[in-house]
Parts: structure tokens; C-alpha cells; sequence
């Protein structure tokens, strides 16, 4: 029988999973069937429970699910642990096993699609939100010289690098948490815009000095064109740009691989999904 996917969220209609993962199943020659369900308000578990009854394997969580996915986990991955979010699950028996693939998705997007290794470089995250949080463990891991986390509020982004300095120790020195008046003088080499900013046509109040101008900014929102956040890091010089349309393809392909032992490419996937940075 057909293996059974699917992505679930309110609203559904905008989302590419079904063609990303339906791409993916066809070079990987993999059975499956991956649909959209929009999700009733309140009724997650309900939901999820009747997907499992008909014989549903995984699911993709995007908004606003993510939080009620991570509850309904009976196990979950020290990414999604530190997210507080869940975007993919497993079913295996009464097993419900969660992850985040979000930050993983964007590292590889980073180093291995944009070749740009984060390995002893200063990399700035804007916001401190649930698309950052994500992300921390996995930048983390490819060992940056620096790694601040910039936000509005500032206490949010000083309790989120508590909290992994509290799991992890030897990141001491190496993360930091900042207000956007602090970035004023600093400079660095990758800087990700992951508030919620762009989403209305916003600005996070960043300086525009903080580009340097052989690095990379990375807008974290998909399909939106040339940002606020964009437009001010190409006027500050800045020729390397990029918006999340590699982080999409690149979480879909870690939760396929997941799934499926299977890790398909990705290049087709963001060629036909890209959206021009215009
Ligand atoms: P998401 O899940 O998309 O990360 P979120 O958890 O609501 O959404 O977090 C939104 C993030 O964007 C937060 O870091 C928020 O800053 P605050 O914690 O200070 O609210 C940030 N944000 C949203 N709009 C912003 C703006 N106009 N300027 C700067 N930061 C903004």
C-alpha cells in the first residue's frame, strides 16, 4: 500500500510541501502519497489521531501548529526541545516521535548550497523568536567564531542563550545576546533575518553597518522578493543575498530522508520553487 504524508497548518493552500515532497518521491522512487490537510482551530490531536487511524506515517507542521505538534510528541529531538516547536513527526506504533528540521535545513543551505562556511565567522541572527530559536543548536555546531542573537526585546534573546549555555557549556564567549543599539560598530561575516518582520514589510532596526560586504544576508521568509531587510543589506554592498526558498527545500529533504532513508537533492526542488529576489 501507498505510504501516507502529509503537511498540516491553517491556512494550507499557499504551502509547496506536496510538490517538494512529490518531486522528491519521484527521483528517489519512493511510494508515496503526500496531501495538504487543513487543520480545524483547536482540533490538532483530533486531526493527527484520525491521519494515524487511516494509516498516516508522517506529518509536516507548519503554522499555527507548531507549538500543539511539539505537545502532542511522545518524543522529541534536542532541536525541537530548544525550538519549542515541532515541523515533522513519525509515527511508529503509540510513538510519536518529533523534530525540527528548520535550522538544519538552513545550515545546509548555507554551507553546502551558498558555500558559505560558518566555521570561525561572525554570524548575527535578528529576532528570538520561534524561526531562531530553531536554528541555535545547528549553527552552534558548525562552530562559529561568534554568534549573536539580536532582538527587540532584549530579555527574550538573554533567556534563550541562558538556556543553551545551560545545555551546552563550552559555547560560553562564542554566544551572545544583544539589543539592535549594540550592534552599532560591529560588523559581520553571515547575517540571517529571522523576525517576523518582513512578513508586514517591516525593518528590525539594524544598523546597516553591520554587513560586511563579501558576507552573505540571508532573509529566512520565503517568496517575498527583495525585503526591507534585503534591500537595506544591497544598498549597504552586500552582492551576496539569499531568502529562504534553499532552507525550505532543505528541511523537506532532511524530514524525507527521515522518513524514507533516502536524502533526495534538492537543486530541481529550488529551481522550480525560487521566487526572483526582485
Ligand atoms: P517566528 O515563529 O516567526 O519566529 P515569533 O515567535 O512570533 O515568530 O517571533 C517573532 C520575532 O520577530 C521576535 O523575535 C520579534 O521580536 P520581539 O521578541 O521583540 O517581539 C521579532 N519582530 C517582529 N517584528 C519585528 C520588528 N518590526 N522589528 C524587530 N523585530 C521584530
Amino acid at each position: 500500500m501507498t505510504d501516507q504524508y502529509a503537511v498540516i497548518g491553517n491556512p494550507i493552500d499557499f504551502s509547496k510541501s506536496p510538490l517538494i515532497h512529490g518531486m522528491f518521491a519521484e527521483v528517489t522512487h519512493q511510494d508515496i502519497a503526500y496531501t495538504k490537510i487543513l487543520g480545524p482551530l483547536g482540533e490538532f490531536a483530533k486531526t493527527v489521531d484520525a491521519f494515524r487511524a487511516n494509516g498516516g506515517q508522517g506529518l509536516n507542521i507548519t503554522a499555527p501548529f507548531k507549538l500543539d505538534a511539539f505537545a502532542y510528541a511522545t518524543e522529541r529531538s534536542a532541536r525541537a526541545e530548544l525550538a519549542g516547536a515541532v515541523n515533522a513527526m513519525k509515527f511508529d506504533g503509540n510513538k510519536v516521535i518529533a523534530e525540527n528540521f528548520d535550522g538544519v535545513g538552513l545550515v545546509r543551505d548555507v554551507v553546502h548550497n551558498l558555500k558559505t562556511p560558518m566555521r570561525g565567522q561572525r554570524v548575527l541572527m535578528l529576532g528570538a523568536g520561534g524561526a531562531a530559536r530553531g536554528a541555535l543548536l545547528p549553527f552552534l555546531e558548525e562552530q562559529p567564531e561568534l554568534l549573536v542573537i539580536a532582538n527587540r526585546t532584549l530579555a527574550k534573546a538573554q533567556a534563550l542563550v541562558a538556556q543553551v549555555l545551560a545545555q551546552q557549556p563550552s559555547a560560553k564567549g562564542r554566544l551572545q545576546a544583544m539589543g539592535y543599539q549594540d550592534l552599532v560598530g560591529e560588523q559581520f561575516d553571515v547575517v540571517f533575518n529571522a523576525t517576523s518582520a518582513s512578513l508586514t514589510g517591516d525593518l528590525p532596526p539594524v544598523p546597516a553597518t553591520v554587513f560586511a560586504p563579501n558576507g552573505l544576508a540571508y532573509e529566512l521568509a520565503y517568496a517575498k522578493g527583495l525585503t526591507p531587510f534585503l534591500r537595506l543589506a544591497q544598498n549597504a554592498g552586500v552582492k551576496h543575498i539569499a531568502d529562504g526558498v534553499g532552507m525550505l527545500a532543505e528541511q523537506a529533504a532532511e524530514a524525507f530522508a527521515w522518513w524514507r532513508g533516502v536524502r533526495p537533492d534538492t537543486a530541481a526542488v529550488i529551481e522550480r520553487i525560487r521566487v526572483p529576489l526582485v
